[in-house]
């Protein structure tokens, strides 16, 4: 059954009426530009066909009931949970924090029953939680009919997760969920929130991104992201610039900073956005292969520099450039996740057929691949 059918059946069957509406939200990857969103720098995500699918209806009074096909389970939350972040906790968390920051910032969102069904796989670094988030909010503005501009919206669900759910994220995978266009990547500066839609169509080209998702558990997820993200911000006080993205002479700023660890995160944000201008201007001109060697460089900054790569990840990457990938890069947050390779269309199979023997070698748990074509962003679906 798809997953709009799941979602539908699925109010049905907790609330014993029809939804009013389906709404749905994607999943991500990032083509390239990672941590660089909370350093106010440039991110080049692009939506995956992957998506949360949220029935809903109106209920007259404030409380809030969702049904999740994933967690098997109904959270039913009030306004006093709603306004106390963090209360409500687990997988509801980010619905009750999508509530949450509408509410605080005074819209007058409507009570609703909920049923969500989703095929973004969840914890494997391709933003479950923004789309979720994102889809919750599209649908309740649009049942309480709240005038919410769609440039507005990702901030509102990134502060849902920030400040309800704890995790304190940056701008990108949100702006993804809620701003991209199917056969496009989105090309975001995180400091003015200007996008501009790159044409991605890799199939004209001959060429398809295989994601590998490397089932590598997400180690320390959560503490390393926000060290990672501490570093930066203290780097930027020290060099007295409001952000890492106003670095402009890199190797005097290197000069100036007391560790060499702290050099070497300063040296991947500032280097990493310099690859997604690089970037962006190879596919404007309709270069996509040349792009390969940036998304090959991207993954040894994050290897060597920013350490956040785990063994399985760096073996899916070296394996996918033997086996004639023209690029190859972990995707997100990092510490496991996927990793996407550039490939000829052709060739897809047997690179991924290349990680499943190396992975098999090494003892990994075998990886699980898709060839990922840029979708649309979060919408009204019926
Ligand atoms: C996670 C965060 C994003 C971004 C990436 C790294 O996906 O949610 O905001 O920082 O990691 O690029």
């Amino acid at each position: 059954m798809s997953v709009p059918s799941r979602a539908a059946d699925g109010f049905s069957a907790a609330y014993g009426t029809d939804p009013a509406g389906l709404w749905a939200a994607p999943g991500r990857v990032n083509l390239i530009g990672e941590h660089t969103d909370y350093n106010d720098g440039f991110v080049l995500p692009f939506a995956l066909p992957h998506r949360v699918v949220v029935a809903a209806a109106p209920v007259p009074e404030p409380r809030w009931r969702v049904w999740s096909e994933q967690a098997a389970e109904t959270v039913e939350f009030g306004a006093a949970e709603a306004d106390d972040p963090g209360r409500v906790d687990g997988w509801a968390g980010y619905v009750a924090g999508v509530v949450w920051t509408l509410r605080s910032k005074g819209y007058e969102v409507p009570g609703a029953d909920l049923a969500v069904a989703s095929d973004v796989p969840a914890g494997a670094g391709l933003s479950s939680s923004a789309a979720l988030e994102s889809a919750v909010l599209t649908a309740l503005a649009d049942l309480g009919d709240l005038s919410l501009p769609v440039e507005d919206r990702p901030a509102l669900a990134q502060r849902a997760e920030n400040d309800y759910v704890g995790m304190p994220c940056g701008i990108m995978d949100q702006s993804a969920s809620i701003r991209a266009e199917a056969g496009h990547a989105l090309f975001l500066d995180c400091r003015t929130l200007a996008i501009e839609q790159i044409p991605f169509d890799v199939a004209a080209s001959g060429l398809a991104v295989l994601v590998v998702d490397t089932q590598a558990p997400h180690r320390h997820a959560g503490g390393e992201y926000a060290s990672r993200r501490r570093a930066c911000e203290e780097a930027a006080a020290l060099l007295g610039v409001p952000a890492l993205r106003d670095v402009d002479d890199l190797e005097g700023a290197l000069a100036k900073l007391p560790d060499d660890v702290m050099r070497r995160r300063v040296r991947h944000v500032v280097t990493e956005n310099q690859r997604v201008l690089d970037t962006v201007d190879l596919l404007r001109a309709g270069r996509v292969r040349e792009i390969g060697p940036l998304l090959t460089a991207s993954h040894a900054s994050m290897r060597d520099d920013f350490e956040i790569t785990v063994p399985e990840v760096d073996l899916a990457v070296s394996t996918a450039l033997t086996a004639g990938a023209y690029g190859a890069r972990m995707t997100g947050g990092g510490f496991g996740g996927c990793v996407l390779a550039l490939v000829d269309a052709a060739e897809t199979e047997r690179v991924a057929a290349a990680v499943a023997a190396a992975y098999a070698e090494r003892g990994f748990t075998a990886p699980v691949w898709f060839a990922a074509r840029p979708g649309a962003g979060a919408e009204r679906i019926e």
